[in-house]
């Protein structure tokens, strides 16, 4: 059997970091509210910045970091729904930016918060016959372009970032995946691209319903294909970054020791695709997650769209 390998990952959020206190001059909220529902202190906005622009510095990290070339890259996905342009695609003028060849597959691919590891499942399958043995999965959103920013129901929950990764197709490694989608409408919709201003509409207690449903669900099945019987037999779950009540509450459920549950949204807010790939290259940069580990990764969002992954790091 073949898995992906993340070889190295990158990460860049925009210069402006704004917090709950900032946001509370603008809509009836507080820091207090949003802490205590959703574990958010802080988040980046971009100013100038586009998402190609953090696109192009966490996948630049990336590269440097597993000292790969953009000679050596074959396929270049961005997991995006809040791309710069509903065409020419991200990853395209990503191409452009890093000065990848040509013939590279790059295409943009929209499982909202899923993103990131619907990418890495795709790239892995076309690196069996990719033009070169390397890809690129970069996770990158400006979220505050599309939201409402006088709706305190939605305005405190996101942030803008992007997180990289260069994966290389290896044999012999163990990997798992589950997918899933819902063809819901509903629960979460950004509206757009189009004349009509854009701006998320939510079903906040649907969206957690949902989510700590399929995140509970994949990691048994995760744990089931691996022969495993608990979740403290991973080194690390990292689950997307939206709230850390549904974290804690996928945790609680599964009986896991302190700390199993990574937690960063209190820096970056949801970020959505780039949410996984932002917290693993933290992971990675202080030390934490160390070749050899057994992760488990799992992403769930708009559409609605979920994705399990677990991987020997
Ligand atoms: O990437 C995946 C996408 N999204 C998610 O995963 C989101 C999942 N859902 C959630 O995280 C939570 O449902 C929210 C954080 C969005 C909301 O938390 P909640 O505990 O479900 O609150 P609620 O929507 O039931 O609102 C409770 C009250 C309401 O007031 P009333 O009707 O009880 O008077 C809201 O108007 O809190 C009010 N409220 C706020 N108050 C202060 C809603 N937003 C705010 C706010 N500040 N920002």
């Amino acid at each position: 059997m073949s898995a992906p390998q993340i070889l190295a990952t990158g990460r860049c959020l925009p210069d402006r970091v704004v917090t709950n206190e900032e946001l509370s001059k603008a809509v009836d909220t507080s820091d207090e509210w949003v802490f205590s529902r959703t574990g958010i202190h802080s988040r980046h906005f971009c100013t100038t910045e586009t998402g190609l622009d953090l696109a192009v510095n966490a996948a630049r990290q990336a590269m440097d970091r597993a000292r790969v070339t953009a000679a050596e890259i074959g396929v270049c996905l961005v997991g995006t729904f809040t791309p710069d342009h509903a065409s020419p695609s991200t990853a395209c003028l990503l191409q452009r930016e890093l000065g990848l060849m040509e013939n590279t597959i790059c295409f943009d691919l929209n499982a909202a918060c899923a993103g990131f590891l619907y990418g890495l499942h795709t790239a892995h399958a076309l690196l069996a016959d990719a033009p070169r043995p390397y890809a690129l999965v970069v996770g990158a959103e400006v979220i505050s372009r599309v939201m409402d920013h006088t709706n305190r129901n939605t305005c405190v929950l996101f942030g803008d970032g992007a997180g990289a990764a260069v994966v290389s197709r290896e044999e012999g490694r163990s990997w798992h995946t589950v997918f899933g989608s819902r063809g819901d409408r509903s629960s979460i919709r950004v509206q757009g691209p189009g004349p009509v201003p854009s701006a998320i509409h939510m079903d906040g207690k649907a969206v957690f319903r949902f989510a700590v449903e399929v995140v509970e669900q994949s990691i048994r099945q995760l744990l089931e294909k691996e022969g495993l019987s608990s979740v403290n037999d991973l080194d690390l779950v990292v689950c997307h970054q939206a709230n850390a009540r549904i974290v804690d509450h996928v945790a609680k459920k599964l009986k896991a020791r302190e700390g199993l549950f990574y937690k960063n949204m209190d820096r970056y807010g949801n970020t959505s695709a780039a949410s996984i790939p932002i917290a693993l290259d933290e992971l990675v940069q202080s030390g934490v997650l160390r070749p050899g580990m057994r992760v488990l990764t799992v992403g769930f969002g708009g559409g609605l769209t979920w994705a399990g992954a677990l991987l020997e790091w």
